[in-house]
């Protein structure tokens, strides 16, 4: 399907921020060009990815995700879809988020922390490129959001709050799909569907396509439409905290990946709101007639439960 296309580089705001409303009121998910980030980054990227991914389990296992979601999680770790799937997705991952040093302030908090990082030894300058990409995605999430807020007719800097965007819970998500086919009539998916838990994600795959969007989740049979990824483009969708803030006016849009037996590689960023942020109707988004829908939500809570629902032995203490 065709996907509307944001010009990050755009000196016209207002444009831009008309096309984003149009886009999450359509269909949740856009692509974002001229975002700065380069091709050479990206590049390295999914190159260091696949050299993480092709060690073998016994040296990836070193580095399995901590009770803070660090690290590595294995094949069928995670069910996105618990209630169709017969068994976990079909792809392993690894998280990694804001790096906080053990003796800032913050750390105490839930979802912050250090990261789990590789040995230097097997993986030279690993470490490194993951830290810039993050940064960079990191600041192209916040530009989005300005487009957002604008598109909700709220100040441009709305999400640019201590509690939201300045300390937010970031996480980039390396991605492996293996090269097992998906048979949905069977419950086995590359990734089972779901919407994605903060305010949007950045994604980034390879050429090999499988991403399929549900643009109406309510509607009694799914119509599942292929999105396909655009060189150097982020395919960018808005999560369930959106949906929540904006009292449904957009609404976080489901999405799954279906495997045709080719391995596959993508990077999911995802820019959450602090874990202290409670979530609650927008000023713009309700008014007498439409009171809020949901009850406000404290996004440590929510990303808890989440997941609780989606990751296999979780040994979170939360
Ligand atoms: C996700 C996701 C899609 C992809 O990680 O939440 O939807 O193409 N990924 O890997
Ligand atoms: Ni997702």
């Amino acid at each position: 399907m065709a996907l509307t296309t944001i010009d990050l580089s755009s000196p016209d705001l207002t444009k831009s921020a008309s096309l984003i409303r149009q886009a999450c009121l359509d269909s949740g998910f856009f692509y974002v060009i001229n975002h700065g980030v380069s091709q050479e980054l990206f590049d390295d990227l999914f190159h260091q990815s696949r050299k993480f991914f092709e060690f073998p389990l016994e040296e990836k296992m070193k580095v399995l995700r901590d009770q803070n979601f660090r690290g590595y999680t294995p094949l069928e770790d995670e069910k996105l879809d618990p209630s169709k799937q017969t068994k976990g997705d079909c792809k392993e991952g690894y998280y990694i988020g804001v790096e906080v040093a053990k003796d800032d302030p913050r750390a105490t908090k839930r979802f912050f922390g250090s990261n789990v990082w590789p040995s230097e030894e097997i993986l030279p300058g690993w470490r490194q490129i993951m830290e810039k990409y993050h940064q960079e995605a990191l600041n192209v999430g916040r530009k989005v959001a300005r487009l957002i807020a604008l598109a909700l007719n709220l100040n441009a800097n709305f999400f640019d709050k201590p509690e939201i965007l300045e300390d937010p819970i970031a996480i980039l998500r390396l991605l492996h799909y293996v090269d097992e086919k998906s048979k949905p009539e069977l419950g086995i998916y590359g990734a089972g569907a779901h919407s994605d838990f903060g305010l949007l994600t950045l994604l980034v795959t390879d050429e090999v396509s499988g991403l399929q969007i549900c643009k109406n989740k309510d509607a009694q049979s799914q119509n599942w439409e292929d999105v396909n990824p655009l060189k150097g483009a982020f395919i960018v969708n808005i999560g369930d905290m959106l949906e929540r803030w904006s009292n449904n006016i957009f609404r976080s849009t489901m999405h799954r990946v279906l495997l045709s037996g080719q391995e596959r590689y993508s990077v999911a960023f995802f820019l959450e709101p602090g874990p202290d942020c409670l979530v609650e109707c927008l000023p713009t988004c309700h008014s007498e007639t439409n009171p809020p829908r949901h009850p406000p939500v404290k996004y440590g809570d929510y990303l808890a439960q989440r997941y609780k629902d989606t990751h296999g032995n979780a040994t979170s203490s939360y």
